[in-house]
């Protein structure tokens, strides 16, 4: 067969790992031949393809990002986006797609599957935020990022006896927020699925003030206050309609100062919690979704993403993978709340 790759939307660290795993055992073991397609649907799209054969995936285990680029172009917003894509597909000979992305690439590949397209899709984002796998890759990066990042502001925070937050990314799932704060031992942790009252969350920092500890904060970019609490800003639309987070961290430092009277101070960890080389998890993980992928299409298993439950890597419908958000349960935040204020 010959097999098309691309990886879609926000990069992840692990995407090389899942390519790497994917023409090793497909060309190594299978024999099929392997097609890279640039920037995601972009390049089906436009038919910008790089060569993928052994040589290519050499020494890319460790490495963050994706050698074949990323994009979160959406080509059911282009015009003749998806007849542009079969045709791309046929140009090259291509015979079975693997799609590497989150909620929305998947999104694309279950269309494009129901269209009658030969695809099998593998799970990728730092949020953690897919409902059909138990964790995606990714993730346990961010979380091990975030929490160095909380341990480090742990000390000026006791020195300067400050608030300090940490605003980390994770989109409407909390995620990230919850295991870096509970991981990093934060003060505070707020998170889209419960919004917050900040006059609950100024009492939490007093509280603290009064042990004598500083406070760390952590909050998730797409936390909420609850309704008509507290003005927030909104932010552009994105391809596929999602509004671009950020900020809240801002706000929560304006107000704390405003009502408590201590110095809050913000650090935003954006883009870092993408970048730099895989956590052995998710190299490990992202090596068996890229195994088993390959499975998937040598036995010509289409219409499948690869998903993790519990230690084992099962197949599932593309629908089931998309179908919803995978939220913080409110009894996991429960759990955690015991640490907030004391
Ligand atoms: O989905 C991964 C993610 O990093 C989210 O946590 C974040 O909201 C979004 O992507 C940011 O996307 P971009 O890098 O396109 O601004």
């Amino acid at each position: 067969m010959r097999i098309g790759v691309l990886t879609g939307g926000g990069d992840c660290p692990g995407l090389n790992a899942v390519i790497r795993a994917v023409v090793r055992k497909g060309a190594g073991i299978y024999g099929h031949e392997f097609v890279g397609f640039r920037d995601g649907w972009r390049g089906a799209m436009e038919g910008d393809t790089v060569p993928l054969d052994i040589a290519a995936v050499r020494g890319i285990l460790p490495r963050g990002g994706t050698i074949l680029g990323s994009s979160r172009t959406n080509p059911y917003r282009v015009e003749g986006g998806m007849e542009a894509i079969r045709k791309a597909l046929a140009d090259n000979g291509i015979d079975a797609l693997v799609a590497i992305g989150g909620e929305d690439t998947l999104g694309v590949a279950t269309r494009l599957s129901e269209d009658g397209v030969n695809v099998v899709g593998v799970p990728k984002t730092i949020d953690n935020d897919l409902s059909a796998t138990d964790y995606t890759f990714g993730f346990d990066t961010a979380v091990n990022i975030a929490m160095e990042a909380i341990d480090r502001l742990h000390t000026t925070a006791e020195s300067h006896h400050r608030v300090l937050i940490a605003e980390v990314m994770g989109r409407h799932a909390g995620w990230i927020a919850l295991h870096a704060g509970t991981a990093g031992g934060a003060n505070v942790i707020l998170i889209p699925e419960r919004p917050f009252d900040i006059v609950k969350v100024c009492e939490y920092i007093e509280a603290r003030f009064a042990s004598h500890y500083a406070c760390i904060v952590v909050v998730a970019e797409g936390a909420l206050p609850a309704e008509g609490t507290m003005a927030v800003q909104t932010g552009a639309l994105d391809a596929f309609g999602h509004v671009r987070l950020g900020g809240i961290g801002q706000r929560l430092a304006d107000e704390i100062e405003a009502r408590l009277n201590r110095e809050a101070r913000v650090t935003v960890l954006g883009h870092l919690q993408r970048g730099g080389t895989p956590t052995a998890f998710d190299r490990v993980l992202a090596t068996r979704f890229g195994l088993h992928a390959i499975d998937a299409v040598h036995d010509g298993d289409f219409g499948k993403m690869v998903a993790l439950r519990a230690t084992d890597i099962v197949r599932v419908p593309f629908t089931a993978a998309t179908a919803e958000l995978k939220t913080v349960p409110l009894e996991r935040y429960a759990e955690v709340e015991v640490f907030f204020g004391v």
